[in-house]
């Protein structure tokens, strides 16, 4: 396997208001300066220094931190592979016939200007109890794999949860080869751009898995408002991400009449506050975002000609959200009717909602409970590769709280001492899933 390095901007330090000394103390078994040190380290590798953290799939930073934690899987003994779509796994075999795997982790790639935080927790956490496991030759059985998701946050291709979509096979081939980022490089060409070359073609299939375990940060503010330091997932949202089109005609800012234009912009201004009211008078969990659109041709002086943008629409239940989906649909057909314009919609990513194992819950709960920590059952508004991992086996998540709920932005934080813990209950966990 060959992985490229390295683009490296300065250490980013933990924030110096945290006590990690002290917090030392808190951690049993897990070194909470060890996870500090990779949080900092792949934090290093950052495309915009100073205004947050950029990670795109693939890029130089990108890989320069999937290096380094592929080097830390190497430290003890791994034998790591890169596995369909750029996943990478990093394996511990067990002292069994090489059975399903217990998975734990995450992703490294971040939104642009996002935080420290996001899926890297869920990497460290399984790096650092990956570590404790060979340190202290736990027994197990079955094989142990650290796994780092490749495009999770979809800020490069346009669709979220896009690698673990390909490893599980919900995605064909001729649809992954359509797959493009903005420069119009292919996913394909980007990981070969990036100097990757699969180990492993093969989909990921329930027979190689008995339980997938991911630590990741909230990204809301529930667990800080109710006093938790871990939270149990219990579900998590189904998304449906959107592409709109909408085809006008270019003309004049001076001198066409406001009657007759066709204004795409204008429409979509109309497109978007309807969504919004759409998803306040769906459901009480349904939210639905317009997170980015573009004009053409973005002039001044000239009546926009095209418009694109994105909608996504969330909800806990799949009802809801169909709802939802078919009342957006319907308005942009109505809306873009009335004014005589063309349309296009295209589905870029589909994920049910789902119902994470009851099973892993209560298990992790027995540890959560061994640790004197009353954990807070809940449901992820945030979508998680997990989620498709579900779908083949029984899966769980730990949730560690983030300060003021902020999350995909600069200001995310979450605290060492709660990530340890997070670890130490993920540790407990995966130890009694392979023994
Ligand atoms: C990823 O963080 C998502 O929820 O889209
Ligand atoms: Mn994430
Ligand atoms: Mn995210």
């Amino acid at each position: 396997m060959r992985l490229l390095c390295c683009m490296r901007s300065g250490r980013i330090p933990y924030p110096s208001f945290v006590n990690y000394k002290k917090s030392t103390k808190i951690a049993m078994t897990v070194r909470i300066s060890r996870i500090q040190n990779d949080i900092e380290t792949i934090n290093e590798f950052n495309a915009t220094p100073g205004f947050g953290v950029t990670r795109s799939t693939f890029s130089p930073e990108y890989q320069g931190a999937v290096t380094y934690v592929v080097e830390e899987l190497k430290k003890i003994g791994a034998g790591v592979s890169i596995c369909r779509a750029g996943n990478i796994r990093g394996r511990i075999p067990g002292s069994g016939e090489d059975g399903p795997a217990i998975m734990m982790g995450s992703h490294l790639d971040t939104v642009v200007h996002g935080g420290q935080f996001d899926g890297v927790v869920g990497v460290v956490t399984a790096l650092e109890a990956a570590r404790i496991i060979v340190e202290d030759k736990i027994a197990h059985q079955l094989p142990i794999d650290v796994v780092i998701f490749a495009e999770e946050e979809g800020s490069r291709f346009g669709r979220g949860l896009l690698g673990s979509s390909i490893w599980t096979g919900q995605l064909e081939t001729e649809q992954i080869e359509s797959i493009k980022d903005d420069r119009g490089v292919s996913y394909q060409e980007a990981m070969s751009q990036a100097g990757l070359k699969l180990d492993d073609h093969g989909k990921l299939k329930p027979r190689d898995i008995r339980a997938m375990l991911e630590v990741h940060i909230e990204q809301g503010a529930v667990l800080e408002k109710r006093g938790h330091r871990i939270g149990l997932v219990e579900a998590i949202a189904g998304i449906r991400q959107l592409n709109i089109t909408i085809i006008g005609t270019a003309d004049h800012a001076g001198t066409t009449p406001m009657e007759g234009r066709l204004d795409p912009l204008q429409t979509a201004a109309r497109i978007i506050i309807a969504v919004d009211k759409i998803a306040r008078n769906t459901g009480p969990n349904t939210v639905a975002t317009v997170g980015r659109i573009t004009c053409e041709p973005a002039q001044v002086n000239v009546i926009p000609g095209l418009v694109r943008f994105s909608i996504d629409v969330r909800d806990s239940n799949k009802i809801m959200l169909a709802s939802a989906v078919t009342a957006i649909n319907q308005t942009v057909k109505e809306i873009c009717a009335e004014r005589g314009l063309l349309f296009e919609i295209v589905q870029l990513s589909e994920a049910e909602p789902v119902t994470l194992s009851k099973s892993i819950i209560d298990l992790l709960e027995e540890k959560a409970r061994e640790k004197k920590v009353a954990p807070y059952k809940m449901v992820s508004g945030a979508g998680h590769d997990t989620a498709l991992i579900a779908e083949l086996t029984e899966a769980g998540m730990i949730f560690v709280p983030s300060r003021d709920g902020l999350s995909h932005c600069p200001q995310e934080f979450t605290r060492l001492e709660d990530i340890a813990l997070g670890c130490e209950i993920l540790l407990a966990t995966i130890i009694q899933l392979a023994a």
